[in-house]
């Protein structure tokens, strides 16, 4: 299978050519590991060998998230760290700013199923606790999209000056629920107008 008899030092055999190429930690692996049943027919999907490493997860749990036997959803056998599960593309909820850095569970606590999307949803009790300034009291929408991204806090983009009717003389330091109670699309510009 892999010798001539010129030498037993060209050996040809390159499993390379087989439709199951040896890469990563593959590389090193002892041929009878993969082979104990002999060398036909051996199964080249990742969960026919690699199941009771599934089972064993706990850091995340995929028996509990659910998660696909397909493992080459989100490894390669350069290693199972990091997975190589792209969650922008995967899910349409890119993974941005310091999103990059929190652990899967503590947006996945509940599972992996619907998952909500809006920032508030996952973010009321900061918005409850701000002081600097107190949201609640300022009546700030509770659309933190509309103000803030995932970089920090501590970066508010909104500036009512860059809508029609920017925030001048005495109007500066007015709470917004004053002028937006009902809402903040639509709101009258005309002085005389009954808010
Ligand atoms: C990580 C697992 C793994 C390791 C390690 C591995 N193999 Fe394989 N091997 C496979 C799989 C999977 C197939 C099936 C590929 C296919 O069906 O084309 C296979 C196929 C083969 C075949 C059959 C090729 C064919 O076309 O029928 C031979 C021969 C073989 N391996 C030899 C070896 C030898 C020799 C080693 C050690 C140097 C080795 N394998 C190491 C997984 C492995
Ligand atoms: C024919 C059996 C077989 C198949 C198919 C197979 N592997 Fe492996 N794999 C092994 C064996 C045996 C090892 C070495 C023992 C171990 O670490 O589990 C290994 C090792 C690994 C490792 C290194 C684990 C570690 O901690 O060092 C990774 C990662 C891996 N495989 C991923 C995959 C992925 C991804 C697939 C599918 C694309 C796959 N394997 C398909 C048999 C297989
Ligand atoms: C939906 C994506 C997804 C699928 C499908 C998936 N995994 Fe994972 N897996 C992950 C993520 C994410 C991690 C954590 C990676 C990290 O910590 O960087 C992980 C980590 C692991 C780990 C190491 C962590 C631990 O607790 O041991 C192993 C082993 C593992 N996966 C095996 C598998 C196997 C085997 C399959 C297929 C039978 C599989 N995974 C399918 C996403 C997935
Ligand atoms: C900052 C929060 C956040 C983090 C961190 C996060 N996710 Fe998600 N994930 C989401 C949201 C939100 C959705 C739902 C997206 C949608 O469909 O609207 C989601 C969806 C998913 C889905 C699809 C579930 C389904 O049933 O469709 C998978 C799988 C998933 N995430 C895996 C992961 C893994 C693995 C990690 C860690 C590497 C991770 N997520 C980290 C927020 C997060
Ligand atoms: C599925 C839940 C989830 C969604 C949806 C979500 N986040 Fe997060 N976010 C988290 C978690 C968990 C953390 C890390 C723990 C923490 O700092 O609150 C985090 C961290 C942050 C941080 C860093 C906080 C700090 O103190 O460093 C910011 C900023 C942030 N998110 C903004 C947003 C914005 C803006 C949106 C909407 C575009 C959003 N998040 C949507 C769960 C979520
Ligand atoms: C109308 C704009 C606006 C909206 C909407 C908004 N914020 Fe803010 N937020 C600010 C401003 C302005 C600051 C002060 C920091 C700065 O200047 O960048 C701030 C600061 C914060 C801080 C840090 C200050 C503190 O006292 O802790 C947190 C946390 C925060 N916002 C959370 C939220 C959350 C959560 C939401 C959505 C539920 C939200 N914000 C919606 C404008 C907004
Ligand atoms: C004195 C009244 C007044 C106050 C106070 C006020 N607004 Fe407005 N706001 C308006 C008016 C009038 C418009 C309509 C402007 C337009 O149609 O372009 C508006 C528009 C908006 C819009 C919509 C912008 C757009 O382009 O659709 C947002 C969002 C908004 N305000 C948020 C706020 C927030 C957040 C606060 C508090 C920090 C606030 N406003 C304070 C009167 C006010």
């Amino acid at each position: 299978m892999c010798h001539d008899e010129g030498s037993w030092g060209n050996a040809t055999f390159d499993h390379n050519t087989t439709s199951f190429p040896l890469t990563g930690m593959h590389t090193n692996v002892n041929c009878i590991e993969c082979h104990a049943a002999g060398y036909t027919n051996t199964p080249t999907n990742c969960d026919a060998c690699h199941l009771t490493d599934y089972n064993g997860t706990v850091e995340p749990n995929h028996t509990q998230a659910n998660f696909s036997t397909d493992c080459t959803q989100c490894h390669t056998a350069d290693g199972w760290t990091p997975s190589s599960f792209d969650h922008t593309a995967s899910t349409g909820f890119a993974l941005n700013g310091s999103h990059q850095n929190v652990n899967c569970n503590q947006c996945h606590a509940a599972g992996y199923a619907n998952t909500p999307n809006t920032c508030e949803a996952c973010h009321l009790a900061d918005y409850n606790a701000t002081t600097d300034p107190n949201h609640v009291t300022a009546g700030f929408p509770t659309d933190c999209a509309m103000c803030h991204d995932e970089g920090s806090w501590g970066n508010a983009t909104f500036d009512h000056n860059s809508t029609s009717f920017p925030l001048t003389g005495m109007h500066v330091g007015v709470n917004c629920i004053e002028c937006h109670a009902a809402g903040y699309t639509n709101t009258p510009t005309n002085c005389d107008a009954a808010t």
